[in-house]
């Protein structure tokens, strides 16, 4: 019997349509596009002024369904990865399966903040592979806006709203994902760390008026940490297949700052052509970004691409997923 990979079928994404420049910002608190543009390379992000998670999860499974001709009751499993669930419980996932007609469906959510994207990848990959089943929705997707401190100059400018999903099927011609290398390292927890809201900070009045329930990031142990660790992770997924840097079509980056997707590139001997960027656009959509680069992108994969997938983020989290690219669009 031939080894059954799990190849993405389809992507789609979803951004809400409001528009937040870095100007828009400058009138907010004490910033400038030089800053931001200099230090992360956006230019602006998206706002959703009303709705949840769910709701862009929702935009961009309606049309990964539509586009790959399924019937969403032929969907088994949904993996959504957020940091921005629509309720601490019951899980978005579960919204989603109802909004969407997915009810034959069970699902979770994963949180694994930036790097929730090829966390889920990688776990629905395997309910694939060992064949039971032959259909998984994997979504990224964040409402960052819903938990940012609009007072707060060193985290509002970073992050946007928006996300994608990706549909998972079994191949037997070896395409799909091939390998993946995942990490996490408590300690970090930290620097980058919504406070309040949880068990161990619920909220109270005390916890709103010392704006706990916001991102609190120390960005530049979170930068040291991210330039070293996606750089390695990358560079170490590539080695462990044997893959030059000839061999790779596509590098897609967890988009949070332009020099760390740089210095990951640079790392593995990549050159800029082939690296997915749309951070300008998007600016940080937390689990959102890859799927996101991979929609926008979509029309330039072809079939057989080498891809490696890499992030880092909150927790912390990091690793890089090696897939085989399993369509022409
Ligand atoms: O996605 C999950 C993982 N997250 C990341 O990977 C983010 C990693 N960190 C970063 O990308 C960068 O650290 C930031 C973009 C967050 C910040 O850039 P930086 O070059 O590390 O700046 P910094 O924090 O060292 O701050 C430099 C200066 C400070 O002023 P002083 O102390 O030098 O006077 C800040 O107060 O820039 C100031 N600053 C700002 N100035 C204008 C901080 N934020 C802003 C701002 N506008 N928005």
């Amino acid at each position: 019997m031939k080894k059954i990979h799990a190849a993405i079928t389809g992507v789609n994404g979803y951004v809400p349509e409001d528009i937040l420049s870095n100007d828009d910002l400058a009138k907010m608190v004490d910033t400038s596009d030089e800053w931001i543009t200099t230090r992360t390379g956006i230019k602006e992000r998206r706002i959703m002024r009303n709705g949840a998670s769910s709701d862009i999860a929702l935009e961009a499974v309606k049309g990964l369904l539509n586009k790959t001709n399924t019937n969403p009751l032929d969907v088994e499993l949904v993996i959504l990865a957020t940091v921005t669930p629509d309720y601490p419980f019951p899980s978005t996932a579960n919204v989603l399966c109802d909004k969407a007609g997915m009810t034959n469906a069970w699902g979770y959510d994963l949180i694994a903040a930036c790097s929730g994207f090829i966390y889920a990848l990688s776990t629905g990959a395997q309910f694939i592979e060992t064949g039971r089943y032959k259909k998984v929705v994997v979504v990224g997707v964040d409402k960052m806006t819903s938990i940012l401190d609009y007072q707060d100059r060193t985290t509002c400018v970073i992050f946007g709203d928006g996300g994608g999903a990706v549909l998972l099927e079994p191949n037997e011609e070896g395409l799909g994902v091939q390998d993946f290398i995942l990490r996490s390292d408590g300690a970090g927890r930290h620097y980058l760390v919504q406070p309040a809201g949880g068990s161990l900070n619920p909220a109270s009045v005390e916890t709103v008026e010392n704006r706990m329930h916001y991102v609190k990031q120390e960005g530049k142990q979170v930068f040291k940490f991210a330039v070293t660790n996606m750089a390695e992770v990358s560079a170490e997924i590539m080695e462990k297949n044997q893959l030059t840097a000839e061999d790779i079509a596509w590098l897609v980056p967890h988009q949070a700052n332009l020099r760390i997707i740089d210095a990951t590139a640079d790392r593995m001997g990549i050159t800029k052509d082939k690296v997915m960027i749309n951070i300008q656009k998007y600016g940080n959509t937390t689990a959102g970004t890859l799927p996101l680069c991979l929609w926008d992108y979509e029309a330039q994969l072809k079939k057989g691409d080498n891809i490696i997938l890499s992030a880092f983020g909150g927790g912390f989290t990091w690793g890089a997923v090696y897939l085989k690219w399993a369509y022409n669009s």
